[in-house]
């Protein structure tokens, strides 16, 4: 019977839209993705967050014309949050498929995001569908589901996180083709600020001239570098009238740190970006 974890999955289903996510390419990421997909491949997305993983996989969902269900990974995800489990209801105990049977059921790409947040004994579950046998046994019930055509593992993962303490066994890692992200190059990235922040272009290139510099102090201790994400943010807010010192500052340069020697060096060089 049954049980129910602490947090439960975060599990998002997108049913296919009918306008494109928007989406620039960096590198033949599209044509290699289109290759994995047809080939029965799992992918792995790495890179630091972001920096355009999720937003990838929702426009090749779209694409491909397959349901996209996410799950938010987390250190308290079960199997059963993954797989399903039995719940009373009025006529009884009856089985309820998790998010991931039911993609495998219906052949939509399940994308698993941070997927080093979870336990590894919940995350073996994807072994045998990652590989040639694209089948997903269910101990509760005795039913092995095979993978409908169209099914298609993908993970998320940020290498930059918590390294050390927290990394993917090999055995894992060796059934997925990866896909390395990154920071897109600045005009592609001044592109995406503007379009996605609704500012014009020099404000869009001043933000990624800023973040670029910003990256930079990685070197003297800045942890968490500012992501695309964070210059859309700052560029949102500029749109919406806010100075745009004041924005950097809320958007960019406090959530990056609490140190006063960091947040001193970042506010020069916001000051430096915009004259
Ligand atoms: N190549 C890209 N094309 C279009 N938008 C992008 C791209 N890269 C990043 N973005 C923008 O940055 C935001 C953050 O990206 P996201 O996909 O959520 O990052 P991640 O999943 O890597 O943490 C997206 O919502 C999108 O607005
Ligand atoms: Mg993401």
């Amino acid at each position: 019977m049954v049980c129910s974890s602490s947090r439960g999955p975060d599990v998002k289903d997108d049913e296919r839209s009918t306008t494109a996510p928007y989406y620039i390419e960096t590198a033949g990421e599209v044509a290699l993705f289109e290759q994995c997909h047809h080939r029965k491949l799992a992918v792995m997305l790495k890179g630091p967050t972001g920096c355009g993983k999720t937003r990838f996989v929702e426009y090749m969902a779209w694409r491909l014309k397959r349901t996209l269900v996410t799950i938010s990974c987390h250190d308290d995800l079960s199997t059963a949050d993954l797989v399903g489990r039995f719940l009373i209801g009025t006529d009884g105990t009856a089985w309820h498929d998790g998010p991931l049977t039911r993609a495998v059921r219906e052949g939509a790409i399940c994308y698993l995001d941070e997927v080093v947040e979870a336990r590894q004994d919940t995350v073996v579950v994807l072994h045998p569908l990652s590989d040639h046998r694209r089948m997903l046994p269910i101990d509760k019930t005795g039913e092995t589901v095979i993978a409908a055509p169209g099914f298609q593992l993908v993970v998320s993962y940020n290498p930059g996180y918590q390294r050390m303490l927290k990394d993917m066994k090999p055995s894992t890692r060796q059934r997925f083709v990866a896909f390395d992200f990154d920071f897109p190059p600045p005009e592609r990235e001044a592109a995406i600020v503007a379009h996605e922040g609704g500012v014009d272009a020099s404000v869009a290139h001043a933000l990624v001239t800023l973040g670029n510099r910003l990256r930079q102090l990685r070197d003297r201790g800045l942890a968490e570098v500012p992501s695309t994400r964070l210059l859309i943010a700052a560029a949102r807010l500029i749109g919406s009238g806010i100075a745009v010192q004041d924005a950097c500052y809320a958007a960019i340069v406090s959530p990056l740190s609490d140190e006063p020697v960091l947040i001193g060096a970042m506010r020069d060089l916001v000051a430096a970006s915009f004259i």
